[in-house]
């Protein structure tokens, strides 16, 4: 699955999506301009940061533009069941937006089956023909992927942008070294991955009898690892909570690491630079 899903999402494609993504930007930061302009309220996040995911991974999906409306919705409520603490009203909210995305998908996928897309470029037509090792996936394991594509990312890129913009302004010296030098915006990105991880936890399960940091992990234990406690780990960062946007080097865990990797990070990178080094950074006092 991940090798079917990586061939859509290798540096080389997602380089081709700059200049729309450029495009985008542009016609979001202008948008917000003239609503600006006619008295009404801009929002960060509804406007901007979480406009750019929907339609970047609208569009790898190909989801019809009339249908993405409901996404972040069903993203957010199947997110928020992956807290380590959530109450019984969350849990039937995510289980009502599991249903009702299968229910989208289903038709998303049974149409795209009549009329495929080109598979160098749209994941689903991928997800639905690519075989490897001579298997496809199964009907389930296909929507399963697609919600885990779509939530992935989603949420985690909205934040990147959010944290990144809320994180210069209460910064403020760093935000001047962008504007003076838009080429920091790389840099720049790692060191709000770092600072405020848009993935602050993940889960696992030992499958097999283990010990980490001393700790006796039996077969079966589960456990959460807490990435944004490792990326302001002392023993690895100088001044750890300091937020330095040339910090080098910074070998941060936002992406996790080893064999199950962000899938995305090309792409999230991307978007990321992309915003900081256009939104003319100085609009983002609080
Ligand atoms: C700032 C943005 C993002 C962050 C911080 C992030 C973070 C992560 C992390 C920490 C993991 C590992 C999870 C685990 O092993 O438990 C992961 C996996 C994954 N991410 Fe992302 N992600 C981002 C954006 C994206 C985007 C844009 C996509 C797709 C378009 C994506 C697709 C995936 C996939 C498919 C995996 C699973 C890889 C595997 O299990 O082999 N991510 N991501």
């Amino acid at each position: 699955m991940r090798k079917l899903i990586l061939g859509a999402l290798v540096p080389r494609a997602i380089n081709e999506l700059e200049p729309g993504l450029v495009n985008l930007v542009r016609r979001l930061l202008e948008g917000m301009a003239e609503k600006q302009a006619r008295g009404e309220t801009v929002d960060l996040i509804a406007d901007l940061a979480s406009a750019i995911p929907v339609e970047i991974i609208g569009n790898l999906l190909n989801v019809p533009h009339a249908d993405r409306g409901p996404l972040r919705g069903w993203s957010l409520k199947i997110l928020g069941a992956l807290e380590p603490a959530i109450s019984a009203a969350q849990l039937s909210a995510a289980d009502i937006a599991v249903r009702e995305f299968l229910d989208f998908l289903e038709m998303l996928v049974a149409e795209r089956k009549r009329r495929p897309g080109d598979p160098q470029a749209d994941v689903l037509t991928r997800l639905i023909q690519g075989e490897v090792d001579g298997e496809r996936l199964s009907h389930k394991e296909l929507l399963q992927n697609c919600i885990f594509i779509l939530n992935a990312g989603h949420e985690t890129t909205t934040n990147l942008i959010g944290n990144c913009l809320v994180t210069l302004a209460r910064w403020p010296g760093e935000r001047e070294k962008i504007i003076a030098n838009p080429s920091l915006a790389r840099s720049a990105i790692e060191e709000v991955l770092r600072f405020e991880s848009s993935n602050q936890l993940g889960n696992r399960i030992a499958t097999a009898d283990t010990e980490i940091g001393g700790i006796a992990m039996p077969k079966g234990t589960q456990f959460t690892l807490c990435i944004g406690a490792a990326n302001r780990d002392p023993d690895v960062f100088a001044d750890p909570h300091v937020f330095r946007i040339d910090r080098s080097p910074n070998r941060h865990l936002a992406f996790a690491t080893g064999i199950h990797q962000c899938a995305g990070m090309h792409l999230a990178r991307l978007e990321g630079r992309v915003v900081t080094a256009r939104l003319g950074v100085a609009h983002a006092s609080p």
